[in-house]
């Protein structure tokens, strides 16, 4: 591995936009270099004479006149769900009995988990993400698999294996003390292992009885520093339902915070439909509610009110979902998500938007000092980033004249083609096209 340095138009987020034209809130540099060495960030600043002293022995890779930034984080996504994808469905609860609980039951078998872990990942790096928070099935193979796969390509993930003792078929299902088990082997046997972090993951409260609840209650409390995710509040008959489960605690939220799950490492995907009580209960813990537009949208759960959880101060993420969520792409997720808010006449900017893909979602995973930035010491996991890629973008390009425009074109406009190169830890990785 010799170190390299990448030349472009480099950017990064320091701060939260406040607004659409928040110039203090990112680090811009027309003609810039990363300098990148053992899987880390070395220097980043104005490219001249001056780079080659920081590492004369260096490759040098020319990306101009395309954009270098942090890589791609996405906070919520399940990889046993990526022949889930486009499944026809009246609802959240019809989607998952009909497609997703029997695709899942497909990761009993290593072998077959094993190469969805390993497309799986070609897709993340194909569309600019780096890192991921992934649900696996309830298997234990299926999370052996991914950080596996994870692990020989040197990428910084977190997943856990789902807990889920009701409500779903046999095949799927463990026990209180299974789920316990089972969470704790892998958890001592992946987290802090190269760049993977481990995950407690209670699926969701429908699919857990009480004793799991405590089960899982009873890992954080011996894992405090561990991830922990789940989903809330995504669909009405979901809601629904998890209220006749749990008929004495006062509403869904209510449920993990009585069983201990919530805090500054907890993630929740969609909170979608929220009480205020609820809303006060995620603010008060630190807990992240993790926007999933393309997700929201195609299974018609709802539009997230981002400005109403950012009044209260919570933390928020954005993700893809996949299988729920129509696409691995950032930038298709962040497209949805303004249209999304638009609906909802709420403003999303194209500096928040990219402040969200990149340092937003390492905040809300704790981990900006890691990832979702370009200062030096940080992975050196990057996207590149090429507006002209296609031929309908380079017309439009001809006429943009701030960054701010570009970065818009490429949300509105871009895929996984746009992504001219993902560098994981430093290296090369997006497969070149055949
Ligand atoms: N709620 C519980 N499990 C799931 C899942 O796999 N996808 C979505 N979108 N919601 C869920
Ligand atoms: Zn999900």
């Amino acid at each position: 591995m010799t170190a390299k340095i990448l030349r472009g138009r480099v950017l990064t987020f320091i701060a939260e936009p406040s607004g659409a034209d928040d110039h203090e809130s990112y680090r811009y540099i027309e003609d810039g270099a990363v300098v990148v060495d053992q899987g880390r960030i070395v220097s980043v600043g104005e490219w001249n004479e001056g780079v080659r002293l920081v590492a004369p022995k260096a490759e040098i890779i020319d990306h101009r006149p395309n954009l270098i930034m942090p890589g791609f984080i996405d906070t919520h996504i399940h990889y046993p769900q990526m022949q889930v994808i486009g499944s026809y469905a009246k609802d959240l609860l019809e989607w998952l009995n009909t497609y997703t609980f029997v695709e899942e039951q497909r990761f009993a078998d290593a072998e077959h988990a094993a190469r969805i872990a390993s497309l799986f990942c070609d897709e993340l790096v194909r569309y600019g993400t780096t890192t991921a928070a992934v649900y696996c099935s309830v298997h234990p193979q299926s999370v052996d698999a991914f950080f596996a796969e994870a692990k020989k390509r040197d990428m910084r993930m977190i997943a856990g294996k789902v807990m889920m003792d009701r409500n779903a078929p046999q095949g799927l299902l463990d026990t209180p003390r299974r789920g316990y088990d089972e969470s704790k082997a892998l958890l001592e046997k992946w987290d802090g292992v190269g760049r993977l972090h481990y995950a407690i993951t209670p699926r969701f409260a429908l699919t857990s009885t009480h004793a799991q609840m405590e089960m899982a209650q009873d890992l954080v409390r011996e894992f405090p520093d561990v991830y922990v995710q789940t989903h809330v509040n995504e669909s009405l008959g979901e809601i629904e339902f998890v209220r006749e489960l749990f008929p004495n605690l006062p509403d869904y939220v209510g449920v993990y915070e009585h069983y201990g799950l919530l805090g500054p490492r907890t993630l929740l995907g969609h909170c979608i439909h929220m009480t205020d009580r609820e809303i006060a209960a995620l603010s008060e813990t630190g807990s992240v509610a993790v926007f999933c537009p393309t997700s929201n949208l195609f299974i018609g759960s709802g539009l997230f009110d981002r400005e109403r959880l950012m009044a209260s101060n919570v933390r928020i993420g954005v993700a893809t979902d996949v299988g729920g969520g129509t696409s691995y792409s950032m930038l298709r997720t962040l497209d949805e998500g303004y249209k999304v808010l638009q609906l909802r006449g709420q403003r999303l900017s194209p500096l928040e938007s990219f402040f969200m893909m990149t340092l937003g979602n390492a905040r809300a995973l704790l981990l900006e000092h890691t990832i979702g930035t370009l200062e030096p010491g940080a992975d050196a996991d990057i996207v590149v980033l090429d507006a002209r890629a296609l031929p309908h973008m380079a017309l439009k390009m001809e006429q943009v004249e701030h960054l701010s425009e570009e970065l818009f074109l490429l949300q509105t406009c871009g895929d996984d083609r746009v992504i001219a190169q993902t560098y994981v830890a430093g290296e090369a990785a997006k497969t070149p096209p055949s």
